[in-house]
């Protein structure tokens, strides 16, 4: 088989599932749903998140791997041929989903940039190195992020170390990435939750998480929580923007579409859930304010890793690492996207007479790199570069990307399934080679009105809380 014919996937599921979980638990699993919880009614937010992950995570997870497996090919292909087969132009869907992974990459390696320098600087604090982590850790975040020329390298690296595994292929780089990477960041991620729950003090932060405010759910509050566990959850689930679809299109016939979906939500959310007991107990137990955000990681975190004496350097080498690991194995399913929508692109629908893979990932990447380094020189906007709409430039692409394409995207794309492809398209697909499918009247439901209602209100909530508005505090 030519390199560029060869789309051969994961060589176990076991691989498809750590490479699909990889994308899932990223930065949002450790920033966003810890803080977000705690902020958002603890236990009470706990709840909406996970009914919004039933009803509506559930079949957009679904909707986008019966895509991919049943096209055997990325978002812009398979949209390609499920609209010449239905009589309508759905390319702009493959558009849409390219752009979103460009755009969410875009900022995603200028973060994986800065944890990456910080694990390597707490292993430079580990074996006392000229290198290491130095003075306040805040005023050493600023000192970071606005040296211009480090943050773009550590930017560019990342990218780099991206483009180095997609171009490995999918069972040759990813798979073998994720195969390794994700049981270890569980590993990792027990560790620091032993240690992060038996300091003293801790206990204030479990409350901080778990505690249920019931309040949060009442009248007015009630719409914010939703919108914020909403927003949260699809995000975290990589849904809305192709990753699926892409990862979907290597699964092979014999696999099980039902659970598959199913344990990649499960498996996420038990990350999301591990890492706020990984980290609020510990910020808690030195008594630091909570915080959500690159300010949690960078500065809060590192905070705690400094008050915890000897052994914080192991402790925030190992966090740093685990976040690496994280942000990587989302990453590569980002730059995965881009590669296949390029390929499909030149092909007019089929990769076969597009670019190899070879030239898809390198375009995609020095695109992404591009991007990444205006993120990088801008230092969230601390750095005085001219600025787009919004704060700085890296929550300009967040924008674009999460605030309004995925969400839209994932709209569209649950209408696509139950209204346009249909019933029984999707339960032969989910029926193949004598699997079963238990579930088709509750996803019907949801994919034909509950997802569709669910995202056009998760779309508002995103556009909502980035332009502040206020509609939702109304
Ligand atoms: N799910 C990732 C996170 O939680 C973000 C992501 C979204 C990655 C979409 C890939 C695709 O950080």
């Amino acid at each position: 088989m030519s390199e560029s014919t060869d789309r051969s996937g994961f060589n176990s599921y076991f691989g498809f599932l750590m490479a699909a979980v990889g994308s899932a638990v990223g930065f949002g699993n450790i920033w966003g749903f810890p803080y977000k919880m705690g902020t958002h009614g603890g236990f009470a937010f706990l709840i909406c998140y996970l009914i919004l992950a039933v009803l509506v995570g559930f079949a957009i997870m679904f909707g986008e791997l019966f895509i991919g497996r049943r096209e055997m090919l990325g978002p812009m292909g398979s949209y390609i041929n499920i609209g010449k087969r239905n009589g309508k132009n759905l390319k702009f869907m493959g558009w849409l989903a390219m752009l979103s992974a460009l755009f969410l990459m875009g900022f995603y390696c200028t973060l994986g940039g800065y944890v990456l320098k910080y694990t390597i600087a707490n292993i430079g604090t580990l074996v006392n190195a000229g290198w290491g982590m130095s003075g306040e850790a805040g005023a050493y975040f600023t000192a970071f992020t606005t040296d211009q020329t480090q943050a773009v390298a550590w930017a560019v690296i990342f990218v780099v170390l991206t483009a180095f595994i997609c171009i490995g292929g999918v069972s040759g780089g990813i798979e073998k990435f994720c195969k390794i990477g994700m049981p270890l960041l569980f590993v990792i991620l027990i560790v620091i939750i032993i240690k992060s729950v038996t300091l003293p003090g801790s206990s204030a932060g479990l409350a901080f998480i778990f505690k249920p405010q019931w309040d949060m759910l009442m009248g007015k509050e009630f719409v914010n929580t939703l919108g914020s566990a909403g927003g949260q959850m699809f995000f975290s689930l990589s849904l809305g923007m192709g990753a699926m679809i892409t990862y979907g299109s290597y699964l092979t016939k014999k696999e099980n579409l039902e659970s598959s979906a199913w344990i990649i939500v499960i498996c996420d959310t038990i990350v999301a859930l591990m890492a706020a007991l990984a980290v609020f107990p510990a910020v808690f137990a030195f008594g630091m304010e909570p915080a959500g955000g690159p300010g949690l990681l960078f500065v809060t975190m590192q905070s705690v890793f400094d008050s915890m004496g000897a052994i914080g350097p192991v402790m925030g080498t190992l966090f740093y690492f685990l976040v690496t690991i994280a942000g990587i194995s989302s990453s590569i399913s980002l730059l995965e996207v881009v590669t296949v929508s390029l390929q499909e692109m030149t092909g007019k629908g089929d990769p076969n007479k597009g670019w190899s893979r070879k030239k898809a990932v390198l375009t995609g990447a020095v695109v992404v790199g591009i991007m990444n380094i205006i993120v990088a020189l801008d230092g969230l906007g601390a750095t005085g570069l001219p600025q787009p709409l919004g704060k700085c430039w890296l929550d300009f692409f967040d924008l674009l990307a999460e605030g309004i394409m995925m969400p839209f995207g994932a709209l569209v794309m649950s209408i696509i399934v139950g209204w346009v492809i249909g019933k029984d398209a999707v339960v032969k697909e989910a029926t193949l080679e004598g699997n079963k499918f238990h579930e088709v009247g509750m996803f019907m439901a949801c994919t034909k009105v509950i997802a569709p209602i669910g995202m056009a209100f998760i779309l508002l909530g995103q556009i909502d809380s980035f332009f502040g508005l206020g509609l939702f505090s109304l």
